[in-house]
């Protein structure tokens, strides 16, 4: 949510931090803005829109200058336009500053401010914070830097900020709380500062990931110095990169979102690499090693997650309570963080995140941590915050997922919630050996036959067309392909903006059934396992009132192929693990009905990848 990217060194800031801010788009995409310093000057560039839209506007404008702040918006505070995009500067134009985040205060800062004579241009939370840095700065006849910290002690919310000042011109400072921000040392004594690696990654491997109210100022010549909020200095942590530059291209694909569906195949190997041994039988996961006992004796488990990560928490809470004998809630991490829950010391709360940023899933950990219990993570972002506070965990190993709509992401999560719900069950002896033996060799043949669905892309293109034009959706799924239903819709509405609504099938004809007509397409998962039988009936249903249907079958089905409109056959698996082949073809449906409808499918409307304010 919001992409923050600088730079100070040798170079041409322009470029780097422009390419950065093309990188961090899918963090926000809502306007564009680019400040350099040259010659005691601030030139302060931005515009309503995409990155391109900057780009174009500053063809044939002097971009010169060493030092450079850049940001990607997604509106929090006022509308998308000129005026509010970032950087923000000073009443008196000699600091700019670019801000990730929510300053929760923003309107008793610019109460005061306003008495004291500032003048604001823009509707954002970000100027008045620039504001209080210059009054402070004024007043208290402080350096900039110390202005930073002075105003931050000032500030409740949520930020990642990087400013730039006409009085220092060789220096860059940099803040966070609660929205990431992560330091790059470059090789020529240049610094890269930017909301994640991907900006960074091509030009150094070494760097350090900012925590909470810590205060970093980079200096030409002189280095990286770290300090917390209350000014004590700190020794930085520098971390190596693993991250490759050919990760974060298209590789060939039209879209990123394509990419990564196609990509799953590799991903949930990698997620099970090294963690998996069929031949004797063995499922583990390191993070998570010392915990397994713990797990296996919990009362109770709790699932935090938002959107996506939430879906894949419903699949894990079939699979842990299935195979584990384990309780488990899921919640929604904004419901949980506010509604005072009961948590006790022997409780595991684990929260499930691709980015490993999301606001709300950070907060309901740091809340089940402060009440005692052990909080796990499950995330995709190597170095994220979820995976720095968390007493331990497993990365999903999914690669980055650039678009905003989760696809391998969601398969990777699914993928280490049935490896830790079998290394538990091995260790509780909830699974007997037979079972368990079955379950593992089915994991391991996963890929090939999500590579087998894939080849069905031109199958499904195809019948995509029929329901391309649709206003409305239904997703039909009992068990755990209900989870999968609702993963479906939200595919579905949030890149081709179909209204959609996932339901276990059986629900039905307690309501949602009024809604159908020939119009209607229903998908539902007709997949062969317990619930198959239930499910034929719930198409029959549909049929009586003339609903579309297309259903995802088991390879060789007979039954319902003689009743819906169009059918996708898919591998026979073992029924704990259907959710992660019936998730692919309608990840494929929502790709092309969206490409049809003409919608940006990387960089649907209104929405933003890593969400960092609540
Ligand atoms: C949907 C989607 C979102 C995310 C949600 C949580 O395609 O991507 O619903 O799943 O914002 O994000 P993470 O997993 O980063 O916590």
């Amino acid at each position: 949510m919001c992409g923050i990217v600088a730079y100070i060194g040798q170079e041409q800031a322009f470029p780097i931090v422009l390419k950065g801010l093309k990188r961090l788009e899918y963090r926000g995409y809502d306007s564009a803005g680019i400040a350099l310093l040259e010659n005691g000057e601030i030139k302060n560039y931005k515009r309503q829109g995409k990155v391109a839209e900057l780009e174009s506007f500053t063809d044939n404008q002097d971009t010169e200058g060493t030092v450079g702040i850049g940001h990607t918006r997604w509106a929090t505070h006022g509308l998308p336009n000129d005026i509010n995009a970032h950087p923000h500067t000073s009443g008196n134009g000699d600091i700019a500053l670019i801000h990730n985040g929510i300053i929760e205060n923003y309107d008793i800062l610019k109460e005061g401010l306003l008495s004291r004579g500032h003048k604001f241009e823009s509707e954002t939370d970000t100027e008045v914070l620039v504001h209080l840095i210059q009054d402070i700065k004024d007043h208290e006849k402080v350096s900039t830097a110390e202005a930073v910290r002075l105003a931050l002690n000032n500030v409740i919310g949520a930020y990642a900020i990087v400013v730039l000042s006409k009085d220092n011109p060789d220096q860059l400072i940099a803040a966070r709380k609660s929205s990431p921000l992560v330091v790059g040392i470059g090789k020529k004594g240049d610094y890269y500062l930017a909301s994640d690696a991907t900006p960074i990654v091509e030009y150094t491997n070494e760097v350090v990931y900012l925590e909470d109210e810590e205060i970093a100022i980079v200096e030409r010549n002189k280095g990286l110095r770290l300090y917390n909020i209350q000014n004590q200095e700190k020794t930085p942590y520098i971390q190596e990169l693993e991250l490759q530059l050919e990760a974060l291209e298209k590789g060939g694909y039209e879209h990123f979102m394509l990419k990564e569906i196609h990509e799953q195949p590799h991903s949930i190997q990698d997620c099970f690499r090294g963690r998996l041994n069929v031949d004797t039988g063995w499922v583990g996961l390191g993070g998570i090693k010392d915990y397994e006992k713990q797990l296996a004796s919990a009362n109770r488990i709790i699932m935090v997650a938002c959107g996506t990560s939430w879906h894949a928490a419903l699949v894990g809470e079939y699979l842990f309570e299935d195979l584990a004998r384990v309780p488990v809630e899921v919640e929604y991490a904004s419901e949980f963080r506010y509604r005072n829950p009961i948590i006790d010391e022997g409780d595991i709360v684990i929260a499930i995140s691709q980015s490993g940023e999301t606001a709300d899933t950070l907060a309901a950990l740091e809340l089940a941590k402060s009440k005692g219990a052990t909080i796990l993570g499950i995330c995709n972002v190597v170095g994220s915050s979820i995976s720095r506070i968390t007493h331990a965990g497993s990365y999903t190993h999914a690669g980055p997922e650039i678009g905003v709509a989760s696809t391998k992401a969601f398969t990777a999560q699914v993928t280490v919630l049935t490896l830790m719900a079998l290394a538990i069950a091995r260790n509780k002896g909830s699974l007997n050996e037979a079972k368990f033996r079955r379950i593992i060799t089915e994991l391991e043949l996963i890929p090939e036959k999500v590579s087998k669905i894939l080849e069905s892309s031109d199958y499904i293109e195809e019948l995509s067309k029929e329901y391309k034009d649709a206003s409305n959706a239904l997703y039909l799924g009992r068990g755990n392909s209900f989870p999968v239903a609702l993963e479906g819709a939200l595919k579905l509405k949030e890149i081709s903006y179909i209204h959609a609504e996932g339901y276990p099938a059986a629900e039905m004809k307690h309501g949602p059934i009024a809604l159908i007509d020939e119009e209607m397409p229903v998908f539902v998962i007709a997949t062969k396992g317990t619930s198959y039988e239930k499910v034929v009936s719930n198409i029959q249903e549909v049929k009586a009132r003339k609903g579309k249907v297309v259903a995802i079958v088991t390879e060789g089905d007979t039954q319902v192929k003689g009743m819906a409109d169009h059918v996708i056959e898919i591998p026979n698996t073992d029924e704990h693990l259907s959710p992660l082949l019936t998730t692919i073809p309608f990840q494929l449906i929502s790709y092309y009905i969206a490409v049809m409808r003409g919608c940006n499918v990387d960089q649907p409307r209104n929405l933003a990848k890593s969400v960092t304010v609540e």
